[in-house]
């Protein structure tokens, strides 16, 4: 290279950097110069203390139906209260759903958490890979009436079938609002055999522009109206125009039409509900840490020499306050951004040899991978791994499998039994 050239370089480079800088901070995916971050709230994820509210929105006061009801996205408690709401056949509830409300399954120990209710998933196992049943993976385990039971035996003998733990969704108003470029510096920063892969979804909200993704135990989606539109169709049987059809197609069973089961018009939630269970969750604290004891810091120190943080990546920062997310839909509050944040996850999905073999939002390539769950809140999860099959940590480690688990898993088996001690103290703080 001649001196010219790298002067000239010089010169590009620094005017780049000047007009970089003097964009002013707008669209995710843009890196800005903003002021010191700080850290998350969080909650001590205990029920008897009322710290779950982050200061997005107003907080109100907790619903008394009997005094009066709850309006959606009045505030946090009204959001709050029609989030752990059960809905009834007269709300639409059905024909083919797993529970009633989003309370029931993410309760504890606090609203918004975990719970032992698992869904069912399957398909057929064929020489070209995971073929899904009429009407879809998910196979709903109620049905308001007997005779559209979904049920496996309709597909029977050659199906493969698989279970989906409840996630945790406190603290995921700052999980969306990490800019999809953070997420790719985190994977640039990944060494070979550890990087994840990035996939980009629709978000429903945006009419179905892309994103990237973040939630879900396949990176199924990336902002919280698109989830809860998921869940309260995919759930609850909730038609709703953030389900992905525009709130216009009834879940079947097994591929067969439930119409004349259901007298209510769709869509059955005109959005405001999907709403208000958005931003409940994005009003809600980050997980808290459990007591740190000395076993704990050595424990922490192994977690990062065993290369689990290069996966579990310990500390993230939300975009800041006012920027433009979720594909033109959401503008970053003061409240969610500009926060450092522990979620011990990069969001991205890795194959490390635990895959159901379902296809997801990603596409054939992510058959087998699975995201990073966020390890904040994990000492409430008992069963562990995206089918609850781990009950220990031990175990949960030993599912590890590819590069770069395998060297986790590997490393980890070599420790004395006091270090192995260690780290799981460390992972039951989080
Ligand atoms: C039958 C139990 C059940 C009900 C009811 C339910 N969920 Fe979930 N939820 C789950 C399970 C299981 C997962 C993990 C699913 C997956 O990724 O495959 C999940 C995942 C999520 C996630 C992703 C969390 C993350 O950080 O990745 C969000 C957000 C969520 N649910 C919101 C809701 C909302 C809102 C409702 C009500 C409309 C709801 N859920 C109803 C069981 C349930
Ligand atoms: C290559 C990336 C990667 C590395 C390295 C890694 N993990 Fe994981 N971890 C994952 C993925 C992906 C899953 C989810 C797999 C599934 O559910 O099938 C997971 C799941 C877990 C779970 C279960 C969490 C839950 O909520 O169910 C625990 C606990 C865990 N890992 C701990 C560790 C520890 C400790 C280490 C280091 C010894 C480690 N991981 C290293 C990617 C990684």
């Amino acid at each position: 290279m001649t001196k010219t050239v790298k002067i000239l370089g010089l010169i590009l480079f620094a005017t780049l950097m000047v007009l970089a800088m003097s964009v002013p901070r707008s669209i995710e995916g843009q890196s800005t110069a903003s002021a010191q971050p700080a850290e998350a709230p969080t909650t001590a994820l205990d029920a008897r203390k009322d710290d779950l509210f982050n200061g997005f929105g107003a907080k109100g006061s907790p619903i008394d139906e009997c005094v009066s009801a709850p309006v959606a996205n009045r505030s946090f408690e009204d959001n709050k209260f029609i989030f752990n709401e059960l809905e009834s056949l007269e709300d639409g509830l059905g024909p083919v759903y797993n529970d009633a409300g989003c309370g029931s399954c993410h309760q504890a120990p606090i609203i918004g958490g975990i719970s032992q209710s698992k869904e069912l998933r399957a398909g057929f196992a064929t020489f070209n890979g995971f073929v899904n049943p009429p009407g879809g993976s998910l196979i709903h385990l109620r049905a308001i009436a007997a005779t559209i039971q979904e049920r496996l035996d309709d597909i029977a003998p050659n199906y493969k079938s698989t279970l989906r733990t409840t996630l945790n969704t406190i603290g995921d108003g700052y999980v969306e609002a990490i800019a999809g470029g953070t997420i790719g510096n985190i994977r640039n920063n990944q060494p070979f055999g550890f990087k994840g892969t990035i996939i980009n979804v629709p978000v429903a909200e945006a009419g179905g522009k892309l994103r990237v993704a973040r939630f879900g135990w396949k990176n199924q989606h990336a902002s919280l109206v698109s989830f809860s539109g998921d869940a309260y169709l995919n759930e609850m049987g909730i038609t709703n125009r953030f389900d992905g059809n525009n709130g216009q197609m009834e879940n079947t069973s097994m591929g067969a039409s439930v119409e004349e089961y259901d007298a209510v018009p769709d869509p059955e939630d005109d959005g405001d509900d999907v709403q208000a269970f958005a931003n409940f969750m994005r009003a809600t604290r980050a997980p808290g840490r459990g007591p740190i004891t000395p076993a704990v810091l050595r424990g922490e120190d192994l977690f990062h020499k065993a290369a689990c943080s290069i996966c579990h990546t310990p500390s993230i920062t939300t975009a800041p306050a006012g920027t433009v997310i979720n594909a033109g839909e959401f503008t970053v509050p003061a409240a969610l951004g500009n926060k450092v944040i522990h979620p011990f996850s990069d969001f991205m999905l890795h194959d490390i040899g635990s895959g159901d073999g379902i296809v997801q939002n990603g596409g054939e390539a992510t058959r087998n991978m699975v995201r990073t769950p966020p390890l904040w809140g994990v000492r409430t999860r008992v069963e562990m791994m995206h089918d609850g099959l781990e009950l220990n940590f031990a175990d949960a480690i030993q599912r590890h499998a590819g590069f770069g688990g395998t060297f986790s898993r590997n490393f980890f088996n070599n420790l004395s039994n006091f270090q192995k001690a260690d780290l799981i103290a460390f992972l039951k703080s989080l």
